[in-house]
């Protein structure tokens, strides 16, 4: 951003209040884990099964899969909270991304290491990448924290707790856990924050951010029926869950734009 137009920006956010945001600041660095906290050693790192070794071949890459999932979409969430901390005008705002930054770099080498003990790397999901692309292209600050924070953050909760409650007893679920909360404080943040923005914002800022939304949903669609060659097997058996669950996200999206002020009537569902 060039000097003149930061300075502009610090004159329009001089004078708004951005105490929830410092809270978030505040908040993060209570929560804040390592991950030698992990029980490395202790639990499995995925679920183990008995039965043959196909089955078991079965079962170790469908788990390779889902990590492999998680990991990719760590790393991607380390560049976008790095542009959210490089673009945001606010103090307060740049304070807590630091902390987010932190949580997701974290959260990548956690990945990275229960990734190594599961066996490596699997199929990388294409629509995942194509979306972080979307949030780190999209022209405004508002979108970015909307789609990332308000949108992403708050869907992938229920994910963590679904992994969890399938992998018992094992390193992932101790994960899953700690990943339910930190991704919380990720979201509520970034309402936080949104609410600020788009007081300040005018109508073009706000049907800016509706229009992204609707680029983003097909590509989210995408995303969200996809299904690795290792978890094919039990695509079929999914696909309903999977269809279930998008339309809840999709209807969550709504719910939270309707909560922050945005006419999102516009927006054609995919599902
Ligand atoms: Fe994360
Ligand atoms: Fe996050």
């Amino acid at each position: 951003m060039e000097l003149e137009e930061r300075a502009k920006t610090d004159e329009q956010t001089h004078g708004r209040s951005l105490s929830g945001v410092h809270r978030y600041y505040e908040l993060a660095k209570r929560a804040e884990w390592q991950v030698r906290d992990l029980p490395w050693g202790d639990l499995p790192p995925v679920p183990e099964y008995k039965g043959s070794p196909q089955k078991l071949a079965r079962r170790r890459d469908l788990w390779r899969s889902v990590v492999t999932q998680q990991l990719q979409a760590d790393e991607l969430a380390v560049e976008m909270s790095t542009q959210l901390f490089s673009i945001a005008p606010d103090r307060e705002a740049k304070l807590y991304y630091t902390t987010m930054v932190q949580d997701e770099a974290r959260h990548t080498e956690a990945w990275l290491k229960l990734i190594a003990e599961a066996g490596g790397m699997a199929e990388r999901d294409p629509y995942l990448d194509r979306l972080a692309r979307q949030v780190l292209d999209a022209g405004t600050l508002e979108e970015k924290v909307f789609l990332m924070q308000v949108f992403y953050e708050r869907l992938i909760i229920p994910r963590f707790r679904m992994i969890a409650r399938s992998s018992r007893g094992t390193v992932l679920e101790d994960l899953c856990n700690r990943l339910t909360i930190d991704d919380g404080i990720h979201h509520g943040a970034g309402m936080a924050y949104e609410r600020v923005l788009l007081e300040g914002a005018g109508k073009k800022v706000k049907s800016q951010l509706v229009d992204a939304a609707n680029r983003l949903l097909p590509l989210f669609a995408q995303h969200a029926l996809w299904r690795p060659k290792a978890r094919e097997f039990v695509g079929a058996l999914m696909r309903e869950t999977d269809i279930r669950m998008l339309k809840e996200d999709l209807e969550q999206g709504v719910r939270l734009a309707n909560s922050l002020g945005l006419d999102v009537s516009d927006v054609v569902m995919p599902y």
